[in-house]
């Protein structure tokens, strides 16, 4: 039997939908769960139209982390995903799945990271920058924001009339690209 694998997020969800399909259609793990911390986030939906089961947290219990650790564990979870998630991971969950959790930002980490920087935040710090270059930082989750060791970065450039909007789309195309093949790879490696 494959290895289970838990996404987290927090929104959107797309990156979330990406994965759910790529594993459905290459069989080499399946995605068990989806865990949100915001009741109204729209993986919500996402996750019930693929028929994935998907369950909602509130800060109570994320703090505490044992009910978010119940559930894990209740649906035979090896690796955790984090996709979108902007809350923090409670101590206990990531002792729990230590080097089995990753994260992906929006940035060429260590620039434009840490607290608060999240989603369009990020696009938007890059171009005041004035930045020739983004792209994306898939790494490990620890207990600092964005901080965890960096396993894969892809990079795509900035143009001079990019929005926040058009960047964010060129980074979330890099984001669907290789995501689901850097988790389907750690996966693999997993004893
Ligand atoms: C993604 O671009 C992801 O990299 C970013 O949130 C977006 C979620 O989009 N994550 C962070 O900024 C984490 N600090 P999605 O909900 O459509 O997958």
């Amino acid at each position: 039997m494959g290895k289970n694998i838990a996404i987290l997020a927090s929104g959107n969800g797309t990156n979330a939908e990406n994965i759910i399909r790529y594993f459905r259609e290459k069989g080499t793990a399946r995605v068990a769960l989806v865990l949100t911390n915001r009741q109204a986030a729209y993986v919500l939906q996402r996750a019930r139209d693929l028929d994935v089961p998907a369950l909602y947290f509130n800060k109570g219990e994320w703090a505490d982390g044992r009910p978010v650790l119940q559930a894990l564990q209740a649906h035979g979870v090896d690796f955790v995903v984090l996709a979108g998630f902007l809350a923090r991971v409670p101590d206990n969950v990531l002792h729990a799945y230590p080097q089995r959790m990753v994260n992906i930002h929006p940035s060429l980490l260590p620039k434009f990271g840490g607290k608060g920087m999240y989603g369009d935040r990020v696009h938007q710090a890059v171009l005041a920058a004035g930045e020739a270059e983004s792209g994306i930082t898939i790494h490990y989750t620890n207990e600092q924001y964005d901080e965890g060791a960096i396993i894969r970065q892809y990079t795509c450039p900035v143009l001079p009339d990019d929005t926040p909007d058009t960047l964010a789309a060129r980074v979330h195309t890099l984001e669907y690209a290789h995501y689901p093949e850097v988790i389907e790879a750690l996966v693999q490696a997993l004893p």
